[in-house]
């Protein structure tokens, strides 16, 4: 039995939040909200529990949690942290960052055998306030079956986790709509190893130069990755998503596909609305209100699956803020449907298609 608790951040019910914090001691799951996306939780020292998350979600075991901590003094907990790093880290947490360090005392299933470990203090009061009452690390990964898009509203854990997980907290739609951005600092130089919700050049202030690998916008299948995650197709509709170089390509795209009555939907910018064709125009937001493009980005990937459309249609767009992150989404989510132009795409679609 799954329960679904509504809570608002505003006022936290702290009854509600006991409950659920229950839970988590009781070495169960909880689905919770936090300013990123939600995360599937369960106290991080309990092994068994945390198997259990890699169950549900049908997650690789070589893919590691990351671990979410209210308080300081946790993080000595389950990391080794030099001194002079703590002040650093007190600018920037709590908030939409993880950082890798030494790990200490975890289970071995949570760290998926490696000597690091993820960690994050949330700034949501709801995921703080669980941590509290449950008084453990709760390790969590992003609440979505793998390879699916993360969650960023309740009922899409419901659809991915109901009957599966003791409670869902329904804390409303995320505050950011996209995961955290992780950093490694473990070792130096500091090293990009995914972007996220706070942009990198915000973070340098505080830490100085951190390197972004390559590899980010890549689709990586074998060898060595730096963060086991990122070598996975990701964030992806179980619909096929093709991904063009450029909006035009993409216009062109959707004049062709109505022309063959082919069901496809587009995910656009709203200031390209009545450029492109066809009637399943899924807006992600305003070109210029990039917040608005990264909140959006998820719930749109999802409505995919749920419409009348056979194939969805994104372009390659350049944004002033959120930049890495949202098109690293993109590119992960289209996975090898990766068109430069209308010829190319017209090839690669048959498979996929009807026409009509
Ligand atoms: O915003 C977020 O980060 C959300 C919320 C729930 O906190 N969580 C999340 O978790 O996105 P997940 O599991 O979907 O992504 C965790 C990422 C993965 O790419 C994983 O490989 C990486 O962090 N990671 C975890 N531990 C690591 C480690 N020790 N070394 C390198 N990468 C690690
Ligand atoms: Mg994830």
């Amino acid at each position: 039995m799954t329960r679904i608790i509504k809570i608002s951040e505003n006022r936290i019910g702290k009854k509600r939040i006991r409950y659920a914090a229950n839970q988590i001691k009781d070495g169960k799951l909880v689905v919770f909200p936090t300013e990123t996306v939600y995360g599937i939780g369960a106290n991080a020292f309990n092994e068994k529990a945390c198997r259990e998350i890699f169950k549900v979600k049908n997650r690789a075991a070589d893919n590691p949690l990351i671990v979410h901590i209210c308080r300081f003094d946790q993080l000595k907990e389950v990391a080794v942290v030099p001194d002079k790093l703590f002040k650093v880290i007190d600018r920037l947490w709590p908030g939409p960052v993880t950082f890798i360090f030494k790990s200490r005392n975890l289970p071995k299933v949570v760290t998926a055998g490696l000597d690091t470990v993820a960690v994050r203090m949330p700034s949501n009061k709801i995921a703080l306030e669980l941590i509290k009452e449950s008084n453990v690390p709760i390790a969590a990964p992003s609440a979505n079956i793998s390879t699916f898009p993360s969650a960023t509203e309740a009922r899409h854990a419901v659809a991915d986790f109901f009957g599966k997980v003791a409670v869902i907290i329904d804390g409303g739609r995320s505050k950011f709509g996209l995961e955290s951005t992780v950093i490694d600092l473990s070792k130096k130089p500091y090293r990009l190893l995914r972007p996220g919700s706070y942009d990198v050049s915000r973070l340098e202030k505080v830490l100085g130069k951190i390197i972004i690998p390559d590899s980010i916008n890549k689709t990586v299948r074998k060898g060595k990755v730096l963060s086991p995650g990122m070598k996975y197709r990701h964030y992806s509709p179980k619909k096929p998503l093709f991904l063009f170089d450029n909006i035009n390509e993409l216009i062109s795209a959707s004049r062709f596909l109505e022309s063959k009555n082919v069901k496809f939907a587009t995910f656009i910018p709203c200031e390209y609305k009545a450029k492109v064709n066809g009637n399943k125009k899924l807006i992600l937001g305003s070109r210029d209100k990039p917040d608005e493009i990264a909140r959006n980005l998820f719930s749109s990937f999802r409505k995919l699956d749920e419409i009348d459309a056979e194939i969805g249609l994104i372009a390659d767009m350049k944004l002033d803020s959120f930049d890495l992150a949202v098109r690293n989404r993109i590119v992960k989510a289209a996975g090898e449907n990766k068109v430069k132009n209308v010829k190319q795409f017209i090839k690669f679609i048959d498979s996929y298609v009807t026409y009509r």
